[in-house]
């Protein structure tokens, strides 16, 4: 894919909302944005979305993403501010660690609300912009826990992750008449503070986790994950819909 063109500049003029923006990967999809040239809206909760080191351009949007109403107002006050949306990154999740048998109602109404329930929204909400929008997409993040369950007892993270990946399938095709692009992509093990619930071993640059690797080498930095999501999601993202991408580099 070529993404050299105007001074690196390949996503100049575009207009680009992050959920999540103040996490590990949200903060690097932000920068990369701001960076290639678009106009960034980055959403998190307060106070961290307030003290988050983002660059000055980047409108902030505080919403708690386990309130319906606080999913619609972060698309509107998004796209009023940025003059409309082409590109809706749907980054921000929560985790539970914990045996299935422990897990309990809050448990599952959180990875729900948050993990599933507000893409949704976020997606129905964001429709009208991104049709009048250039190259428009939507980029679900998810995980390879939705697809094998998860290598730590996080079967209820896994289960909103297997919704997400299925959702953007049927959502792509119906998006996909009005020329939206929707797709997931599974990240590499990124140190974050999501990560911090899980066992030690499953650290990001403990033996076993490098050793999950099929290329047999630690991930590569939020940067480049971040780097490898907007060109998808740019114009330079051809026909790539509907599908899972999964950068995990595992061989399962
Ligand atoms: N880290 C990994 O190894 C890994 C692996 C596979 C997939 N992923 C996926 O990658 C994405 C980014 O994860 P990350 O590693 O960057 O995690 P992170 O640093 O923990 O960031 C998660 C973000 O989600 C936001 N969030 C959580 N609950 C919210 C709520 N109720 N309302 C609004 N925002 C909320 C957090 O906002 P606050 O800053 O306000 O708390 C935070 O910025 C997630 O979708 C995750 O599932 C990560």
């Amino acid at each position: 894919m070529a993404a050299d063109g105007q001074d690196g500049r390949w996503l100049e003029g575009l207009r680009v909302l992050v959920t999540g923006a103040a996490g590990g990967l949200g903060r690097a999809l932000v920068a990369e944005a701001d960076l290639r040239g678009a106009k960034v809206a980055a959403t998190g909760r307060r106070p961290n979305i307030d003290t988050a080191d983002l660059p000055a351009a980047a409108i902030r949007i505080a919403a708690d993403l386990r309130d319906p109403d606080d999913c619609r107002m972060l698309v509107h006050e998004a796209a009023e501010q940025l003059g409309g949306l082409d590109i809706v990154v749907n980054n921000a999740a929560t985790l539970v660690c914990k045996p299935f048998n422990e897990l309990e109602l809050d448990d599952l109404e959180t990875v729900w609300e948050v993990n599933l329930r507000a893409p949704v929204l976020i997606m129905q909400e964001s429709f009208p912009y991104l049709c009048k929008g250039t190259s428009p997409a939507i980029v679900n993040v998810v995980s390879t826990a939705g697809v094998n369950g998860g290598i730590a007892p996080v079967s209820a993270y896994g289960m909103t992750k297997a919704g997400l990946i299925v959702l953007t399938k049927a959502v792509a095709r119906e998006y996909g008449t009005h020329g939206i692009r929707v797709f997931s992509l599974s990240p590499p093990a990124i140190e974050s503070e999501m990560r911090r619930v899980l066992p030690s071993d499953l650290s990001v640059a403990t033996d076993r986790v490098k050793s999950m690797s099929a290329l047999g080498r630690p991930a590569p930095p939020p940067e480049e994950i971040a780097r490898f999501t907007l060109l998808t999601a740019s114009g330079e993202g051809g026909l790539v819909t509907g599908t899972m991408i999964d950068l995990s580099a595992t061989a399962y």
